[in-house]
Parts: structure tokens; sequence; C-alpha cells
């Protein structure tokens, strides 16, 4: 490691606080001017500069719903109205990952400091069991995870948003979703990149009646420019607003889920309905000195894996310097980061209410200090043989150098393309929301109910079978997450919101299951450690390294010497489409405007005023 500095880290997890300090500083502290050298963006075409707004700024997917949310922010909604009506208007115009038939995380920092987690992450519905994806021949069935009845986990969404709205919100539920109403009821123009999903999704679209039937215009498919009206949806939304998240999980909604589950494979009932509960969680919170300025950095806790392992590879890189992603050696740091990461993601991270995760130890600077003195500055690390760590917090070394976690075996699949989405709010007054929200894979499960909404396919982020990947991701997970009956699979989802010198700075996250991680990571060190402005903090190029397979992913734009480089330093380099879609706010330190940086990697919009 390159540091002439003694850096200490102030991590406070769930309560815990260990503290240290900044002697001296360092280079990556100085602000680096947007002077285009980090982006990508002239040769794509993007945009290289954020959208500024005096008040209130809404960063989507689509930008039908990003003014949704600037509507609601107008009308002198906070930032979780508009979050929640934002939601509610992806569930329409962006089918593949909005969703009311699915589940998601909000994080929320109120401008007077408080901050909230809801997370309202599906459930196993009660007849779930450990190995209802393996066959009699002990071989996984990948499919019954990933596609029809039987994939679908009893959604959360309906009664995260309600929840959120009524703890943190100031509007009235109909009132929120009146624009997410009209838009399923007058409908809305189908893009290009929505017409090219559906036509993508088609073949396993059509096996399903209501999707076909909605999705795929009876077969006759939509073109860009078509309207797509969606009556059902309509219907369902308006029961929802007048009668609240009962509607879903106690009226005709969940009737008739249930009803065409029975028959079809799906193990949903309507106990696990009226049994589903979205929770408040305290959030994760990590402290950092950066060139003078004191940084807190607001995380997701589990049954996300994203903000133990946002915060233990920022203190891993802590005593790092970095340069930039043109210089080999930062992303061989960061590279290194995320490998450990995530051997400790897949021997660790599990439903909390179900397992013993070690949150304090694994976001612990003492911990990660040790983590980071196993990783050679010069050379590639093996998979093979890092293994998951001792978590453990200042002061209570554990003993051995490894943890029980067994050698992964080798891993062929990696999913490609599927989708969630991610939106960041900021209003008028500070207070700032985070969502991500997915029905896994795009398109979910790819049943839609006659109610006009697709269902989730979460039961692929469990760990289907001990010691083999996961369907979709290619993920090793341990048995702390295996399924059992109202158990929340683990979740990459990394809503995350960073504060400086006390006030809020940035509001980031994103798709890209596993890569979640890694894009969301890299959007907080080029904003907090290498000063990039907001829009270039997005642009910039991504790598993501997951432990297993022992890859480190680049995107195309990702510098080809450095490629070269890290090669030569052992890494075994592979390039990839786009990693992650961060639609995140910056807030300008000089003048408070709010920096919405939208992803154009596919079209992200941000909207403000
Ligand atoms: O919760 C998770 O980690 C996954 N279900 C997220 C899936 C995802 O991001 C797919 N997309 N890009």
């Amino acid at each position: 490691m390159k540091s002439k500095l003694q850096v200490c880290a102030v991590a406070l997890s769930m309560g815990a606080a260990a503290v240290a300090c900044l002697c001296a500083a360092p280079a990556w502290a100085q602000a680096v001017p947007d002077n285009g050298r980090e982006t990508n963006a002239a040769a794509a075409g993007w945009p290289e500069r954020a959208v500024r707004g005096a008040k209130g700024m809404v960063a989507s997917d689509e930008q039908i719903a990003s003014r949704v949310g600037v509507d609601i922010l107008k009308k002198g909604g906070n930032a979780v109205d508009a979050a929640v009506a934002v939601s509610f208007a992806l569930a329409v115009v962006e089918p593949a990952a909005g969703n009311i038939g699915g589940g998601g995380f909000t994080l929320v920092r109120l401008a007077d400091g408080r901050a909230g987690f809801v997370d309202y992450r599906e459930i196993a519905p009660g007849k779930a069991s450990r190995d209802m994806y393996v066959r009699a021949d002990g071989t996984l069935d990948e499919e019954g995870s990933t596609i029809g009845y039987r994939s679908v986990a009893v959604p959360g969404t309906v009664a995260g948003l309600e929840l959120a709205l009524k703890t943190y919100g100031t509007m009235k539920l109909a009132d929120v979703m009146a624009p997410a109403i009209r838009l399923a009821e007058e409908g809305f123009p189908v893009s290009e990149k929505l017409a090219r999903e559906l036509e993508e999704e088609r073949r396993d679209l059509q096996r399903f009646s209501w999707s076909g039937k909605i999705f795929l215009n009876d077969g006759k498919m939509y073109k860009p420019g078509d309207i797509l009206r969606q009556p059902a949806l309509a219907a369902t939304l308006r029961r929802i607003a007048k009668n609240g998240s009962a509607e879903f999980y106690r009226g005709e909604t969940a009737r008739t889920l249930v009803q065409e589950m029975t028959g079809q494979g799906g193990l949903i009932t309507l106990d696990d309905l009226v049994n589903y509960k979205p929770k408040i969680r305290e959030v994760l919170r990590a402290k950092y000195r950066v060139g003078g300025d004191e940084w807190e950095v607001i995380a997701a806790p589990p049954p996300s894996s994203g903000g133990v392992a946002m915060i233990e590879a920022l203190n891993m890189l802590q005593d790092t310097e970095l340069k930039g992603w043109e210089d080999a050696e930062s992303v061989h740091m960061t590279a290194e980061a995320m490998r450990r990461v995530f051997a400790d993601r897949a021997a660790y991270l599990a439903d909390p209410d179900f397992a013993k995760v070690p949150v304090q130890g694994l976001t612990d600077p003492c911990y990660a200090k040790e983590l980071a003195a196993t990783i050679n500055p010069q050379h590639a690390s093996s998979s093979q043989t890092v293994r998951a760590g001792i978590p453990h917090t200042c002061g209570t070394r554990a003993g051995g150098a490894n943890s029980t976690s067994a050698a992964p075996p080798v891993i062929a699949s990696f999913g490609e393309g599927p989708h969630t989405t991610h939106f960041s709010v900021v209003d008028a007054a500070g207070n700032a929301a985070a969502t991500t929200t997915t029905l896994n894979d795009s398109y979910g499960s790819h049943v839609a109910t006659s109610a006009g909404f697709l269902l989730n396919d979460e039961m692929d982020d469990f760990t289907t079978q001990p010691g083999v990947p996961n369907k979709l991701f290619g993920l090793i997970q341990s048995e702390a997450n295996a399924i059992a009956p109202e158990k929340r699979p683990l979740s990459s989802m990394t809503p995350t919101i960073l504060v400086r010198n006390g006030k809020l700075s940035f509001v980031t996250g994103s798709p890209g299951g596993p890569r979640i991680i890694s894009a969301t990571l890299l959007s907080v060190l080029n904003w907090m450690r290498l000063g990039m402005d907001a829009q270039a903090a997005i642009n910039a190029p991504r790598f993501h390294h997951q432990w297993m397979p022992d890859a480190l992913r680049v995107e195309p734009a990702f510098s080809e010497a450095v490629a070269r480089e890290l090669e030569a330093r052992g890494h075994k380099v592979t390039q990839v489409g786009h990693i992650g879609l961060v639609n995140a706010i910056g807030i300008d330190p000089r003048t408070g405007e709010r920096l919405g940086a939208a992803d154009p990697r596919d079209h992200g919009a941000a909207e403000g005023y």
C-alpha cells in the first residue's frame, strides 16, 4: 500500500463505535476538478454535467417517474412522499423492475439527522422449505427458482411503501398514488427501451396468459410510441389507494393472487399475505475523515448485504491512496477489497431475524485493517485461497486465520442483464430518500396476475442449494441464507446516503444483483474520495469483483491499458456490458444546489426545480 498517512476511521455500526484519526492531509483528499478525465461521457454522448435544482431533485430510470416525484415535491410533499409516488409510478412505467409484486428497501435521512431503513423485502411462503428447488437426483432445479409460480416470494412493496409514508411522509396514500393510477389508466408512450425489453422477454412472458395479454399486446407486440394502457393494474391501484395495503394483503387483490397460484405450483396462501410485515430497521453508520471533512456513510443493514459490504470495503481502503480508475494500483486495491468483502458476504450475511450476522465485527475498522494487510499491493490474490475472515471488534481479536467457510466449487454462471431499479430523492428541506426495488430478474417470475401486475422471483436470492451458485448471479451463499418459511432472502440492494460535515451530501444506489455493491461503492468513492462532481461520479467506468468467480469484470469504457496492467498483476480481466445503473443526487457544498446525476447507461433521467 502506498499510504504515507496514518488514517483512522470512525465506524459506527448498530450502535458500536470505534475511533481513529487522520493525521495528515492525503493526496486523494484534494477535490479533483471535473476535468473530464474520469468520464467516458464525451465518447458515449452522455451528459457531462448533473441537472441542477435549487430545491428538489429526483433521479430515476424513467423521466416520467422522475417528473411524478418532482410534481409531488412542488405540491409540498417531502422526499418520502415523492419516493412513494415514484415507486408506484415505476410500477406502471418500468415493468421490468418497478413493482407492486416485489419488494425493496427505502433508506431515509431526514434533514434533522434522523435516519431509518424501511425493509419491505419479500419473505418465503409458509410452505417453502430448504430443499424445495433440489431435485430427487440432487441437482438444482434452476428454473424452479427463477420463472413461474414456484419462484414467487410473498411481495412486500405495498406494505412497505405504506409504512414509509406513514412513518416519514406527510401526504395521503391516495394522493401519492394518483399519478400512477393515471399513468396506468390513460397509458404512456412505449419507449424504445421498453419495446426492446418486451421483445427480449417475449419467450418467457408468453408462457403466462396475463403476461402475454398485458405486455405483449396479445402477441401483436408494442412498438416505440405505442400507448401502453394497463386497466387491470389501474383498478388494483385504485383499490389500494382507497383501502390501503389491507387491499393487497387481505382484500380482492390477495384473493385473486392466491386463487391464481393454486393449482399452478405457487406456494403463497392468504395466511402468508395476511402475515407479511415490513420493518423499520436501524441504519448502519460509519464515519470517515477525508481531507479535513467529516463524512458519515449511512447504509443498509441486513437483510441487505450491501451496507455491510460498503462499510467493510471503505474501511479496508482507508489507508490506500486512491488516484482514480486510470491508475492500475487504485483499481487493484479496490478489487482486492471487493474480493474479501464478497467472501465475507458468502459466509455471514443473511436475514438477521433468522441468523446471527456479525455486523459489528464485519464493519469494524480493526477487522478491516487486518483484512487489508492480506492484500498484496502488487499482485492479485487467488479467490481459491481467500476465505471469509473472522470478524471482530477492536480489542477482541479472534484466533485463527480463516473462518469455516468451505472452499467454493468452480462457478460457471454469472447472470447478465437482469434488472432492478434505484432512484434517489432530495426535497427542499434537505430530507432524502434512496429507494432500490426489484422483482429480482427482469420481469421477475414473468407471471402477471389478472390484477395487472408482475410477480417477483425473489426465491432465487436464497441459497437455493448450499455450495452451489444461485442461478441469476452465480453467488455462493451460506447455510445462513437457506430457505425457511417467512425468512427474507439475502439482498445486495445498497441504497446509501452520505453526510458531509453534518449536512446531506450524496444519495446513491443501483440495480445489478451483486454488481449493485460495486457500482454503489464506486459512486461513493468517486464522490467522497476522488472528489468527482456528481455526473462524473456516475459516468466513470466501473469494475466488479465478487470473489467467485475469480474474475475482474470491467465495463467497455474501462481503460484498456489499465486492464493489461491488471492482467500483468494476475487479475483475470473480462469485459462485460454495463455494471449497475446508479441514479444519484449530490449536494453542491458551496451553493446547496441539488445535482441530479442519472445513469446514462440506460436512459436514466434526473428532474429538479
Ligand atoms: O436483492 C437482490 O440483491 C437482487 N434481487 C437484485 C436483483 C437485481 O439487481 C437484478 N438487476 N439488475
